[in-house]
């Protein structure tokens, strides 16, 4: 039975981290939130202009205690009501929420009001903690999907940019050794050591070139004339991997999700034209080329996926599975609240529809019929798999 308070718990749950619209108010919430996140940072910026700064020390003193009482409580709402989030994770009371207090979004919030706090328990230089202020523009991250697409390029990509600053310290070690061995004589100050020679090595390898160290022997000058000219190269492989992991992954969402898509579904048959026109809403397009592993065995699930067209390959032993359009995939490790139970693999041109996990839940939770078919057919591939994985899907999320 749902009690008042836990009525009242979901309502600030969907406020505070659900989709806007859900919740009346939500919009408005996020929006003073937003506004309050850059006045901070403007007021930041500003108080660091001495005139300025001590003009109006008062106002801007007054601001950063509601700026911080708006934030704290803000904290302790998110605190209290993340046991609602429809995926359990944070379920248990002391140890769900002491999980939740370990995500990142969670431990900027407590950065972003943690130096006010300290600076009245211990006498810290305030000073000093003023720029730590400027960690409240990170809270920005949780409204921006741009952040979300930049942390997707760099962990697609992360690998190559591994590989990328392996071989820049490469470089920058070996060029910097050498100059030591050849410059030291000549200019102990700056090339006494091969730390002390990394300054000039890393001006040089990144082309910056400050200038203030530079090489004055014949051999050191040829040295640092080939050291710029590999930099070059060298210091542009993580841009260049960064800027076509952004094609790609701009490319992944190069269609449009329509009704008619989403009806194609068999699973969403038996929904109404409105359901599927909100149930569309829900869904991201990602398009995936062939040999493309869409999602690997053992890896935590995030989402949830529909075939619109293509075809693909379920890794099962000792029969892989073949799934075309219509079908979907990925919802066991939602519903289990678990690892990848297999490797999925595209084996021609796809057009996916996904669906967070987040929305996933959202979707069974207010479709209980469509989360019984779900769950059946989860049930059943898991016993497909034979004895290796536990079935159980009945109770583990919403
Ligand atoms: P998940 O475990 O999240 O990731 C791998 C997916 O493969 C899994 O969800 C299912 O959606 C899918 N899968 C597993 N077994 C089968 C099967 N026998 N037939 C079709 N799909 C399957």
């Amino acid at each position: 039975m749902r009690t008042v308070a836990s009525d009242l718990k979901s309502r600030v749950y969907n406020l505070l981290e659900g989709s806007w619209q859900k919740e009346a108010g939500g919009k408005a919430v996020n929006f003073f939130l937003l506004s309050l996140i850059g006045l901070n940072v403007l007021a930041v910026i500003f108080e660091s202009i001495e005139d300025i700064g001590r003009r109006f020390e008062a106002p801007f003193g007054l601001f950063e205690i509601f700026s911080v009482a708006v934030f704290s409580v803000e904290y302790v709402l998110r605190m209290w009501a993340c046991t609602a989030d429809p995926s359990r994770r944070y379920e248990q009371p002391i140890a769900g929420r002491l999980r939740y207090a370990a995500t990142p979004m969670a431990v900027i919030d407590f950065l972003a009001i943690a130096p006010f706090y300290l600076s009245i328990l211990f006498a810290i230089d305030l000073r000093f903690l003023r720029v730590f202020r400027l960690l409240r523009l990170l809270k920005l991250t949780r409204y921006s999907p741009a952040f979300e697409t930049l942390g997707a390029v760099v962990y697609n990509e992360r690998r190559a940019l591994g590989s990328a600053f392996l071989f820049m310290l490469i470089m920058l070690v070996f060029a910097s050794s050498l100059m030591h061995v050849i410059e030291k004589t000549a200019q102990p100050e700056a090339f006494g050591s091969i730390p002390a020679a990394m300054w000039w090595g890393m001006a040089t390898l990144s082309t910056v070139g400050y200038g203030d160290v530079t090489p004055i022997t014949p051999l050191g000058k040829l040295l640092g004339g080939l050291v710029t000219i590999f930099g070059i190269g060298t210091f542009a492989l993580p841009a260049g991997i960064l800027a076509s992991g952004f094609a790609q992954e701009i490319k992944k969402r190069d269609f449009i999700v329509s009704w008619t898509m989403v009806a194609g579904v068999p699973l969403f048959a038996r929904l109404t034209a409105v359901e599927i026109s909100e149930v569309a809403t829900l869904l991201r397009p990602r398009t995936a080329i062939p040999g493309e592993v869409i999602v690997r065995k053992g890896e935590p699930g995030d989402a949830m996926y529909f075939v619109a067209s293509g075809r693909l390959q379920v890794l099962l032993n000792p029969q892989p599975v073949q799934l075309k359009s219509g079908d979907f995939f990925g919802e066991i490790a939602l519903i289990r609240v678990g690892p990848r139970t297999a490797d999925v693999v595209a084996m021609s041109s796809c057009q996916l529809l996904v669906l967070n996990s987040a929305d996933f839940y959202d979707l069974l939770d207010e479709n209980p019929a469509l989360g019984e078919t779900i769950r059946r057919i989860a049930e059943q591939r898991l016993q497909d798999m034979g004895p290796s994985q536990p079935s159980g899907t009945g109770d583990d999320a919403a």
